[in-house]
């Protein structure tokens, strides 16, 4: 079969490591091109420069693509979100326990039903990609077909997408339960069908400690640990209700990171969604594992969760992520996460410039994600995932950036500004699969 080339031209940023938190980023970690192109063969990039270094070298066959006047980024990354609570986003909130039971658990209980998960996971995916998102971490449902539907319809799209199935055995309705050892192996199942099939894998996905029965947390465990390419995600410490049930229910563990320790839950490859209730010395002991927190800014300003408080993750060697959580977030958009993202930050005294904020969506994410080698950057040999951003998407917007001056401006001006309009078309897998209206 003869390869597809495509050269897409216009201008191009991307992170190639971590630019810091100051106002200029740190030497050689970012690139950007004013006139630039990038030469796509099939589902990779081949080259990345000026248009005009390029114009010449790529085959008579290559279809053009003119994105000038667009600034094309590396795909977005979203390392938390539900897809089965997309239909009760904002929904009338209080807090975290009253919303799982008023909203969310029901919301789950109709994923029994193949049609609404495949319906559901379409209209998902069909979001994503209007937010520029092209790989995220995707809690399920119980359902297996929840799980089944979703990652059919990734494949369907050539996407690299991570998810699982949520186990829990306890506390929750009855529609949602699992039979203890039954959720393990709908999750072997799950994995032997899926994981590390074309861009597919598989994570683990206990719920949280209080739905899951230590016995259902240790099988978990056992098949992490025979397993180590799988992802893990659950949530830890997200509000101070959750917190205390937890110390009640599992009195034995010395805190709630303790009953993930204590079943084999922490490693590289686990996230742990919120961790805003930590100490030093939990956040220590996650970062000695390697272990991730997603930081999920629009879901913890909507539930009142708290702050998260991304420097002293950092300050304790703690890698973080960044997450929308949908349907506690209240945005799908990698924009809307960094404009709550700021805000948090705003708060504790941490602000976030764009170049920290869009190095987060994309290579910070991927790296967090043990993805970094395929996604996350504009390179030579990376999976073509790619965002086309458009700068004059509303008259707001373009007029704001008729008025900054440095690059800098203008990245934390669009971050700022940015929503689905801002996302003239993505890419995924060399192809185009989104395209605005
Ligand atoms: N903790 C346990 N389940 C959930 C969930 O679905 N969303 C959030 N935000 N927190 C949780
Ligand atoms: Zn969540």
């Amino acid at each position: 079969m003869t390869a597809t080339h495509r050269l897409l031209r216009g201008a191009i940023f991307t992170c190639v490591d971590d630019p810091g938190e100051e106002n200029t980023p740190l030497p050689g970690t970012t690139r950007y091109w004013d006139d630039g192109a990038i030469w796509i063969v099939d589902g990779h990039i081949q080259a990345v420069d000026d248009h005009a270094a390029l114009i010449g070298r790529v085959p008579a066959e290559t279809e053009h693509v003119d994105y000038r006047g667009k600034l094309m980024m590396p795909g977005f990354i979203d390392s938390h979100v539900h897809y089965v609570q997309l239909d009760i986003m904002a929904a009338y909130g209080r807090e975290l326990l009253d919303w799982l039971n008023d909203y969310t658990f029901p919301a789950e209980c109709r994923f029994a039903e193949q049609a609404h998960a495949e319906a559901s996971a379409e209209r998902f995916l069909d979001e994503m990609l209007r937010a520029g998102t092209t790989t995220a971490q995707v809690f399920c449902s119980s359902h297996p077909v929840s799980v089944d539907s979703f990652f059919a319809a990734a494949q369907r799209r050539r996407l690299r997408m991570i998810a699982g199935k949520v186990l829990m055995d306890r506390h929750a309705p009855a529609a949602l339960v699992d039979d203890t050892l039954g959720g393990i192996r709908d999750s072997e199942r799950l994995i032997a069908d899926w994981h590390g099939r074309d861009r597919l894998s598989y994570t683990l996905t206990p719920r949280f400690a209080p739905t899951s029965s230590a016995e259902q947390l240790d099988a978990v465990g056992g098949v992490l640990r025979n397993a180590p390419d799988l992802y893990l995600q659950t949530h830890l410490s997200e509000n101070r209700g959750e917190i205390a049930w937890v110390s009640e229910l599992f009195p034995e563990s010395r805190d709630y990171l303790g009953v993930y320790e204590d079943h084999g839950l922490v490693g590289p490859r686990s996230t742990f969604a919120h961790g805003i209730h930590l100490d030093d010395e939990q956040r220590r002991r996650l970062a000695a594992e390697g272990a991730n927190i997603a930081f999920c800014p629009t879901s913890n300003l909507f539930l009142g969760s708290g702050l998260m408080d991304r420097l002293a993750c950092r300050d304790a060697g703690l890698a973080t992520s960044l997450a929308s959580d949908v349907g506690g977030g209240t945005s799908l958009s990698g924009f809307g996460t960094l404009q709550g993202a700021y805000q948090v930050g705003a708060l504790l005294g941490q602000p976030l410039t764009g170049w920290q904020g869009f190095y987060r969506l994309t290579l910070g994410n991927a790296r967090a994600l043990h993805l970094a080698d395929r996604i996350g950057s504009l390179e030579p040999g990376q999976e073509a995932d790619i965002v086309v951003l458009d700068p004059e998407a509303t008259p707001l917007l373009s007029r704001r950036l008729s008025q900054t001056g440095s690059l800098a401006e203008r990245l934390f001006a669009m971050m700022m500004l940015g929503d689905d309009r801002t996302v003239a078309a993505t890419w995924a897998d060399g192809r185009r699969v989104h395209q605005r209206p």
